[in-house]
């Protein structure tokens, strides 16, 4: 069913008065123009076009080879489908981390070719300038720190970040600096629950978790993993439906109808 899709744009403001009313806001990853719209639909606040492209669409085993040009063509389609929602695309590796003129560059791209509303990217203080830089210039950034995909040769996996006391005060840090710094809104990865309420306490900027327990300002999920398209799912994300089950069935059955002639009627 229809959720007021003739309701105002979201926009970044909408993000902060939604932490100050104490309303949670819904992300989800979208990749195409469909999913877009159908996501928009039901509900959904805020289209996460993620790097994540790379493992649940193109084929890849992390978000390592994922390009500027992928991220374009699919946040461009995601635009396409949306009408409401506020539309992030996720910078790939490589496109920001040289330096604050590198994310620039690479935002600029990402915002004149697809229009979509702001750019994601991984990092806490080590990426505090380049985030001022972008904020500065009038580019609406969303951080992203705790478990940063990207960085999966560094960590060895995907595993819990911030169970130790290092790590825990780094990340609080880490929080503290992208705010300051500008970001609009900050995802919190797969981090111990305490700690993402304990920075969602002291942050004026609205979190974002993803197995970062209840506490967080919103949620979001990748679109494959909450609809059980994905092989596996990490631990922190249930799958709401069986989707890979019912569209195996439909090409099954499908099939066994031009088979044995009952298709076409
Ligand atoms: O790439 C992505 O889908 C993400 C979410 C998991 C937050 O960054």
């Amino acid at each position: 069913m229809d959720k007021d899709v003739t309701a105002k744009p979201v926009t970044a403001a909408t993000l902060m008065r939604a932490k100050r009313d104490g309303h949670k806001m819904i992300w989800l990853t979208a990749y195409d123009a469909s999913s877009a719209r159908l996501a928009e639909a039901a509900g959904v606040d805020v289209l996460l076009v993620g790097d994540s492209l790379g493992n649940t669409c193109l084929g890849f085993d992390s978000t390592i080879p994922v390009t500027l040009d992928d991220m374009i063509h699919h946040t461009a389609a995601v635009v396409r489908g949306h009408r409401r929602a506020w539309v992030v695309c996720d910078l790939p590796f490589g496109s920001y981390q040289k330096s604050p003129e590198q994310a620039f560059e690479s935002s600029v791209r990402v915002l004149q070719a697809t229009a979509c509303d702001a750019v994601k990217l991984e990092g806490g203080e080590h990426m505090a300038a380049t985030i001022r830089f972008l904020a500065e210039r009038g580019i609406a950034v969303v951080a992203h720190i705790g478990l940063t995909p990207q960085s999966v040769k560094k960590f060895g996996g995907y595993g819990k970040r911030g169970k130790s006391d290092s790590e825990r005060g780094q990340l609080l840090r880490d929080a503290a600096a992208v705010e300051e710094a500008g970001a609009v809104a900050v995802v919190l990865e797969n981090m111990p629950h305490d700690l993402a309420a304990e920075i969602g306490r002291t942050s004026a900027i609205p979190t974002v978790g993803i197995g970062a327990g209840p506490d967080c300002d919103a949620q979001v999920l990748v679109w494959h993993d909450l609809l059980g398209i994905s092989e596996s799912n990490p631990p922190f994300a249930p799958a709401y439906a069986d989707v890979r089950q019912m569209m195996s069935d439909a090409i099954t059955r499908w099939g066994e109808d031009v088979r044995d002639g009952r298709f076409p009627g």
